[in-house]
């Protein structure tokens, strides 16, 4: 496995491997756990070369966000993306992605005004800036994303087709602990009776699926329930419980088919998200 730093070498790499090659691209923030590896691994088993970057966008966090808490162990993921098979892993530094203030903006117009978009501003634009970047600089055929942040890969999939990206979007499962918890980078930084109060994530977005399992798909109701239980159940603050359509996240009509139950918590030092996307049965579709 080759380390790049540099934005302008890992560019030239890949113009030239790009052309005889099938490129397969990861993005993430790093501290890598099995959920980022699920997605690294299936894109070595597609493709001939595996790309990974590891790249804290500060463009994506709030002021008041976690960028300075953010985990970072660079030498242990370096051995996780060796071991899983992965050829590239791009490392930038901020000031060689962003030299120098952007000129332009990217402004994310649709799917972002819900869940996390709405509690933090400027995320997905910044999100969205930074993988136009990375898709112009690794040029992938392939991307690979987690349904973990279920939003994110609404935002990617509208930014590849609004942007004409000649490349194929992959998602896929969250992967959980044993108990249940999604992995994430940020579950270090809950303290040990945070830890065992955050399976009530999934256990709160379980009883709300389990109404529409039962025949009521009322979104209203899943929300209430879902709040209660996670409010009742952990010292975090909800910051939101939400019902909609995915990936177009809208209110729920009668014609969708493809529902996320969402949610978001903060807890003193982490704030977790957690979803589940299931048809209008409550049968789960991820
Ligand atoms: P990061 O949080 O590091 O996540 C990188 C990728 O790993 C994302 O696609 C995310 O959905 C996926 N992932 C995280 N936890 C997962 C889990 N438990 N199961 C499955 N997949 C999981 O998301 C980002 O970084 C950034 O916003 C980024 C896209 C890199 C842009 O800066």
């Amino acid at each position: 496995m080759q380390i790049i730093h540099s934005v302008n070498e890992m560019q030239k790499k890949m113009l030239t491997l790009g052309k005889e090659n099938m490129i397969g691209f990861v993005a993430t923030m790093g501290y890598f756990h099995e959920g980022h590896i699920s997605l690294m691994k299936e894109s070595v088993k597609d493709n001939d070369i595996t790309v990974t970057s590891i790249f804290v966008n500060p463009l994506q966090f709030g002021e008041n966000e976690d960028l300075d808490r953010y985990p970072r162990d660079l030498e242990n993921d370096r051995k996780k993306a060796e071991a899983a098979g992965v050829d590239f892993l791009f490392i930038p530094q901020a000031d060689d992605m962003y030299p120098s203030k952007m000129t332009l903006e990217i402004i994310a117009k649709e799917r972002t005004n819900v869940m996390c978009g709405k509690s933090r501003p400027g995320h997905f634009e910044g999100v969205a800036t930074v993988l136009i970047k990375l898709f112009h600089i690794v040029r992938p055929d392939k991307t690979y994303f987690g349904i973990k942040d279920a939003q994110q890969a609404a935002v990617v999939e509208a930014l590849i087709k609004d942007l004409n990206f000649p490349i194929e979007l992959i998602t896929l499962p969250i992967v959980r602990e044993a108990d249940g918890l999604a992995k994430s980078s940020r579950n270090v930084n809950l303290n040990e009776q945070e830890r065992a109060e955050a399976i009530w994530l999934k256990k709160a977005l379980e009883h709300g699926r389990k109404i529409v399992v039962d025949g009521e798909l009322n979104p209203a109701k899943m929300v209430k329930e879902a709040t209660k239980i996670i409010h009742d159940k952990t010292s975090g603050s909800v910051d939101y419980v939400e019902v909609l359509s995915y990936p177009e996240l809208k209110p729920v009509t009668e014609n969708d088919n493809s529902i996320i139950i969402a949610a978001a918590v903060n807890f003193n030092q982490a704030r977790l998200i957690d979803n589940l996307i299931f048809d209008r049965e409550g049968k789960l579709l991820r």
